[in-house]
């Protein structure tokens, strides 16, 4: 097979949801319809348990489950599926974020009795802000949960998008029929008593057939056929060029525990989604059908293993092909490395391969070369963008507990950074060191990690910060951005990276700051050009 049929053969995506509203489930059940999981409950481990936030027993069992489930690979139909988990718990949030740089399109999942959530609106965001192609799935639909419409307005409002249903449901709750495929033309029925599917899906191209009353009761044959009327009316037609440009989403209804309307997505999704997209990089956009390989560093996670100290660089292919041992060059420390056993993903295993292909993850052994966002060539001098940081929630000073470890200290708060477990801010004026999370769970990880992979011992300290902004002065010479320096000295800091930060104590200082100094401007991300 050549490269090009490989690439049209790849569908990479993420699945992001609120937790709970059933994106374990769905996820389980896209793989056994790979035939890639004999049974049910093989992924539902891959969950940080509500309330669990100083379990670290759970915290470790869950990082050796979540190398395992980072990549999910299947073949369905010819098509080879890579599902790239993202994890749901709120903390995890950054994580997810620089996971959605490697996907090509994403499935929403949306609960329908509690609708559009907060988790689901700041990764939609995200997702809205690149243009990922989406899919929504409306999820437990055999339980009692909001009309229909409404819920597609929710999505339109809270969610910025626009929404086109290309499956509806027949009731809900008690009286959930099943859904009309209106993508493939099809009736599903469902039967609350066996809580399965009851048919493959019976054609039903003309909804005027009188067959369709006698099989789901005139009534509701009616009202399907009103509703369906109206959908024609309110929602525009499926343009797949909207959809891959990010412009227009497609909604299925089901549910996920039932195994009930998800054939129906993975079908649509395997038609529609995008094969490996162009990925933009410092020079050029660099398109996945080209001969030599590119790809970037978007996961990095600790080995379980303490005694072995090595790590798994997560690598997303995004041109070429990739050898196992062949010279790459990696870009940034402008040093040639081989890989004498990269891994490949399946559902619940890993294993070395010989080659990879574009929208394909690698799992490169790592003795401390990459950080997130590294770029690999075959020699062409390029850096792909688009792994930033967002500003961290919450901030701590961190302290050296053990003055005899220093050394360990700095070398695992350096490799937990690395990783991207937290963002590390060291002062200006003092040198000392601010640790900035997305959740408070991070700093009891990071208090646990130090002390069992590194020996180390650190405390925190509370620091007034709100924000971590990114600063881009107009000029660097210019008087005021001098003078902005000199009054913000005691709030200034360089990130990990080099790049000059101030953090500011509260939204307001933020305003006030950008209020007196307009030509310097404040970024809540790092990468902002
Ligand atoms: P998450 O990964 O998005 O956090 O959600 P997950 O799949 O774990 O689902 C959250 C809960 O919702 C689970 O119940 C799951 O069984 C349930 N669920 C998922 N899909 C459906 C559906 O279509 N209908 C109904 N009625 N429930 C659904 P739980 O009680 O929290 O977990 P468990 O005890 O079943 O493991």
């Amino acid at each position: 097979m050549d490269l090009l049929q490989e690439i049209e053969k790849r569908r990479t995506f993420g699945i992001i949801s609120h937790p709970d509203a059933g994106k374990t489930t769905l996820t389980e059940k896209l793989l056994l319809y790979g035939g890639a999981i004999q049974e049910a409950g093989a992924v539902k481990s891959n969950k940080i348990k509500k309330g669990a936030t100083s379990d670290f027993m759970e915290i470790e069992r869950q990082r050796g489950i979540s190398v395992a489930t980072s990549v999910l690979a299947f073949v369905y139909k010819d098509k080879k599926i890579n599902i790239l988990d993202t994890p749901g718990h709120k903390d995890f949030a950054e994580d997810t974020y620089r996971t959605l740089t490697a996907v090509d399109s994403v499935i929403v999942v949306i609960d329908v009795a509690k609708g559009v959530e907060a988790q689901t609106e700041k990764l939609v965001e995200v997702c809205r802000m690149r243009n990922i192609p989406m899919i929504v799935f409306i999820n437990k639909l055999d339980r009692e949960g909001k009309d229909a419409f409404d819920l597609l307005d929710e999505v339109e409002q809270k969610l910025g998008l626009k929404v086109v249903p290309l499956s509806f449901p027949i009731g809900m709750g008690y009286d959930f029929k099943g859904i009309y495929n209106i993508w493939g033309k099809k009736l599903n029925l469902f039967s609350g008593d066996t809580k399965q599917t009851v048919s493959e899906g019976i054609e039903f191209t003309d909804l005027d057939d009188p067959q369709l009353d006698e099989i789901i009761g005139e009534t509701a044959a009616d009202t399907l056929r009103e509703e369906l009327e109206l959908v024609r009316e309110v929602y525009p037609d499926f343009d797949k060029k909207a959809y891959l440009d990010g412009a227009l989403q497609p909604v299925f209804f089901g549910s996920a525990l039932n195994n009930f309307g998800v054939k129906e997505l993975l079908d649509c999704f395997i038609d529609i989604a995008p094969s490996p997209q162009p990925k933009m990089s410092s020079t050029r956009l660099v398109d996945s059908k080209e001969k030599k390989f590119t790809g970037f560093v978007f996961k990095i996670h600790a080995n379980m293993d303490p005694k072995h100290r090595d790590r798994l660089a997560f690598v997303k292919i995004v041109s070429g092909v990739f050898k196992r041992n062949t010279n790459y060059l990696h870009v940034k420390l402008g040093k040639k490395l081989k890989f004498s056993s990269p891994n490949a993903f399946f559902a619940e295993k890993k294993e070395i391969v010989e080659e990879s292909f574009p929208g394909d993850i690698v799992g490169l052994h790592d003795t401390g070369n990459f950080k997130i966002g590294d770029t690999l060539t075959e020699g062409e001098i390029l850096e792909f963008k688009g792994v930033p940081s967002f500003s961290p929630e919450h901030f701590r000073y961190v302290n050296n507990a053990d003055p005899m470890k220093s050394k360990q200290l700095a070398k695992g708060l350096d490799q937990l950074m690395d990783e991207g477990v937290a963002q590390l801010f060291t002062l200006d004026l003092n040198g000392r060191k601010v640790i900035g999370t997305v959740g408070a769970l991070q700093f009891e990880v990071i208090q646990y990690r130090l002390e069992h992979e590194y020996g180390a011992k650190c405390s925190y300290e509370n620091v007034n910060v709100h924000k971590a902004c990114w600063v881009e002065p107009e000029s660097e010479s210019s008087d005021e951005f001098k003078e902005f320096k000199r009054v913000k000295q005691r709030y200034l800091a360089k990130d990990k990276k080099g790049q000059l930060v101030f953090l500011a104590d509260s939204a307001f200082t933020v305003q006030m700051t950008q209020e007196k100094y307009p030509s310097v401007k404040l970024h809540f991300v790092s990468e902002y050009k």
